[in-house]
């Protein structure tokens, strides 16, 4: 799993309660012990980046360790600030009256459902454009993969719908496509480059990686399959799978022996299944893993000696 850590962005997803915030948490101390300047965002809004790191972490990147920031994004205040930053940007285009109506507009289009993960998405985004230069890793512990994979989608369907847009407006306008005087038209250009340049860094192999957290069960495989096939629908490369929370093979309990015995069959149902993707296997710790002692343990498992990884 060395190679991770010449990325830029990687993205840790997985069934609910597999051990994505353990294992996003514990490679990004990883590779902030191998003199990278990691940026772990939680966009989980249960957020528990804060709870393993025993420290409050905010909407803006806070420092944990050295080399070591974390952020947690609130869907609902990116909601606040993103009408707040929209209503700026329109506010010298219009007369007064139209503002007030366009305003109404906004406001109503922030409480439909979906706008808090648009806004999200639009954080995320400017994070993985690169924005914040502070960084040069972002490691990103994201909520169950269903909500995920549809934020890896959206810079696609947002390209097709702001292209839309386009168009009616230069109908509406009467205007050619490459046309500079009007502000609106600007304004969707602009959105339309940002986009593809998350587009393009998202589906670069050398940028982005996506890795699957699993357990050795059923349903967490079933859904490794599934996202493996999205995964690759959407053209995002997928770093490898961390197959959490490995039984003892030597216990004298024949409790632990009968659920070891049946986590064999499943160890060797995932070699099977996933022969072509790289597999980290993590074992089961004593206790839960809270603080930083446990996780750097944890971190050697999944990239063992990062130290000779260069910037
Ligand atoms: N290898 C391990 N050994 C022991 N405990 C572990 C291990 N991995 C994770 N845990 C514990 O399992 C619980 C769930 O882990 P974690 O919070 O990382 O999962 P998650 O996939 O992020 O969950 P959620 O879907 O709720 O966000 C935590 O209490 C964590 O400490
Ligand atoms: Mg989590």
């Amino acid at each position: 799993m060395r190679g991770l850590l010449e990325k830029k962005v990687l993205f840790f997803g997985g069934k609910g309660g597999v051990g994505k915030t353990t294992c996003a948490s514990a490679t990004a101390l990883a590779a902030s012990h191998a003199g990278k300047r990691v940026l772990l965002v939680s966009t989980d809004p249960a957020h528990s980046t804060s709870d393993i790191f025993e420290r409050e972490i905010g909407p803006e990147p806070v420092e944990l360790l050295p080399n070591l920031w974390g952020l947690e994004i609130d869907g609902a205040l990116e909601s606040q600030r993103y009408v707040a930053n929209v209503k700026e940007q329109i506010k010298g285009l219009f007369g007064d009256h139209i503002l007030k109506e366009a305003n109404k507009q906004i406001d109503l289009a922030a409480s439909m459902p979906g706008a808090e993960e648009m806004a999200l998405f639009d954080r995320i985004g400017g994070l993985i454009r690169g924005e914040d230069t502070r960084f040069d890793l972002i490691v990103f512990d994201t909520a169950p993969t269903g909500h995920t994979l549809r934020l890896i989608r959206m810079p696609e369907l947002m390209e097709a719908w702001i292209r839309a847009l386009s168009r009616s407006r230069q109908a509406m306008l009467g205007i050619e496509q490459d046309d500079k005087t009007d502000p609106v038209m600007l304004s969707l250009k602009g959105r339309l480059e940002g986009l593809r340049e998350f587009r393009a860094r998202l589906l670069s192999p050398r940028v982005s990686a996506f890795m699957l957290v699993l357990v050795a069960e059923r349903l967490p495989i079933e859904e490794t399959a599934r996202a493996i096939d999205q995964l690759n629908d959407a053209g995002v490369s997928i770093g490898g799978l961390v197959v959490n929370r490995i039984l003892p093979a030597t216990s004298p309990d024949p409790f632990l022996q009968s659920r070891h015995a049946q986590e064999v069959v499943y160890l060797d149902e995932i070699d099977r299944r996933f022969a072509k993707l790289p597999r980290v296997r993590v074992p089961q710790l004593a206790s839960d893993v809270h603080g930083v002692k446990t996780l750097e343990a944890l971190s050697k498992i999944l990239i063992p000696d990062p130290c000779h990884v260069a910037n």
